[in-house]
């Protein structure tokens, strides 16, 4: 293997920069070329395969920054369609003329997906990401549990669902512990639930602020370090009646609440609080809502004369307010446990390739006993037997339903990810650079500008 390719597909994720450099690192050490393709995917359906070099002469080019979010090389949500095997060979010849000898794809569960009909085409491995945490297994024979009925309704004319779990659920079982951009997400959500708790203590307010998360409840769980009152995870259908006692209990008490909900949250028939059900690119649902649809609720079952009886403002809509943290969970510096483990998966990836291992992930594992380590995983491992992979949902019994809070087994979960996940250069680094003077008097450079200068196309051409 002399030259591999890697690219970096779906919504950006803070440490996509630490991962793309560790492979870059071990492709130094082991004197292998790495090309960058630029825009993910999109990039093989482009004839003219626009892609960077990231180590002439073995050295990463400067504008590899690890410690930067987003991604050099740029993302989209295009993904290879298995069943367009003309196309996917189109994608393999130009790989060829290329001399590519094997193909990272640092992605999340969408990217798996894709990863076999590729590999059946070349060595492609995977790196993962994604704030979601959503890729993994909670255990090991996971993927066996689900179910398929036919519904010709769906997209697909079928349905997935699982079937209740015969296995026993075990921290140090979990496939992919976490993944990159999973700890920085929760940094910036922890850190909006703390700041918006002040107005809601001193306006005497209900906040409700919604996280990102798809149908996973990680980042909402681990939003408790933000010390929300009450957490709301998409795994748990709300108990409304729950809520609204809960609620007035604590605005009796401390005349403030802060809620966080996941935006994939469900009520009890099973129905999403949030409305849209628009799709992304890659078949995603696109979620929109679930945090104005609770207020919504709210409004109606507390009503305002709880309020005015207390003198607390004249109506529930002035008393209950949203926020989205929105797509600041996703992006800007990676903390420390993000790049430090994003590096050692982009790394692990490399040695996959070597190996000869085609069709697998590198993951990042997780034992009490030993911390964390990383591994090789074979992709089949992760699908059902139909050939799918799922989204990991978070395990129920990381919650606790009653408190609406991380269960103990939650609080147990979090720890190794978040006890040392800030650096001291974390800390640091804000206090140099935020409030540079330097930054009121220069426009903001973008990567992209510099990254352009190095971008080749297949044949030499040069097009935008
Ligand atoms: O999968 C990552 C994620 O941030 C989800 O949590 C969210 O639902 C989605 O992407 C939003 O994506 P975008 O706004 O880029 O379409």
């Amino acid at each position: 293997m002399k030259r591999i390719g890697i690219l970096t597909a779906g919504g950006d994720t803070p440490a996509l920069n630490a991962t793309i450099h560790g492979a870059v690192v071990r492709a130094n050490q082991l004197k292998l070329e790495i090309y960058g393709f630029i825009k993910g995917f999109n990039c093989l359906f482009n004839p003219q395969v626009p892609h960077v070099h990231l180590n002439p002469l073995f050295q990463a080019i400067p504008e590899l920054d690890p410690t930067k979010g987003g991604t050099l090389i740029g993302s989209s949500r295009d993904y290879v369609d298995p069943n367009k095997k003309d196309e996917l060979d189109l994608i393999a010849s130009r790989l060829k003329r290329l001399g590519i000898d094997g193909l990272i794809c640092i992605g999340g569960d969408g990217t798996l997906n894709g990863l076999q009909p590729l590999a059946e085409r070349l060595p492609t491995v995977l790196a993962p990401k994604t704030i979601d945490n959503d890729l993994g297994l909670n255990f090991p024979s996971e993927p066996d549990e689900w179910v398929r009925t036919s519904d010709p309704s769906s997209k697909s004319g079928f349905v997935y669902k699982r079937s209740p779990s015969s296995a026993v659920f075990d921290l140090d079982q979990i496939v992919n512990y976490a993944t990159p951009g999973y700890a920085t997400a929760v940094l910036v959500s922890a850190q909006g639930v703390d700041r918006v708790r002040t107005t809601a203590e001193s306006h005497r307010r209900i906040a409700i602020i919604e996280v990102m998360g798809r149908h996973s409840g990680y980042i909402a769980l681990g939003t408790a370090y933000g010390q929300p009152d009450i957490i709301l995870i998409p795994e748990h259908p709300v108990d409304m009646e729950r809520v609204v006692d809960r609620v007035k209990y604590l605005y009796d008490l401390q005349k403030n609440v802060v809620i966080v909900c996941g935006e994939g949250i469900v009520d009890e028939q099973g129905n999403e609080f949030a409305e849209s059900r628009s799709t992304d690119p890659g078949g995603n649902v696109v979620f929109a809502g679930a945090a104005d649809a609770l207020r919504e609720r709210m409004i109606h079952m507390i009503g305002d004369s709880y309020f005015q009886r207390y003198r607390r403002g004249n109506s529930a809509k002035e008393a209950i307010f949203t926020r989205k943290v929105g797509h600041t969970q996703r992006g800007g510096r990676p903390i420390q446990f993000d790049r430090f483990y994003a590096a050692l998966l982009g790394s692990k990836a490399v040695d996959l390739l070597i190996e000869g291992r085609n069709n697998a992930a590198s993951v990042l594992q997780y034992q009490a006993s030993k911390g964390f380590h990383v591994e090789g995983f074979d992709a089949n491992r992760f699908r059902d037997r139909w050939g799918l992979i799922h989204a990991r949902y978070m395990h129920r019994s990381l919650y606790d339903p009653r408190l609406m809070k991380p269960s103990k087994m939650g609080i147990d979960y979090l720890l190794p990810i978040f006890t040392d996940a800030i650096g001291s250069d974390d800390a640091e680094h804000m206090r140099q650079t935020l409030f540079d003077p330097g930054n009121l008097v220069q426009p903001y450079h973008s990567i992209n500008t510099d990254v352009h200068k190095r971008i080749r196309y297949i044949d030499g051409a040069h097009t935008d």
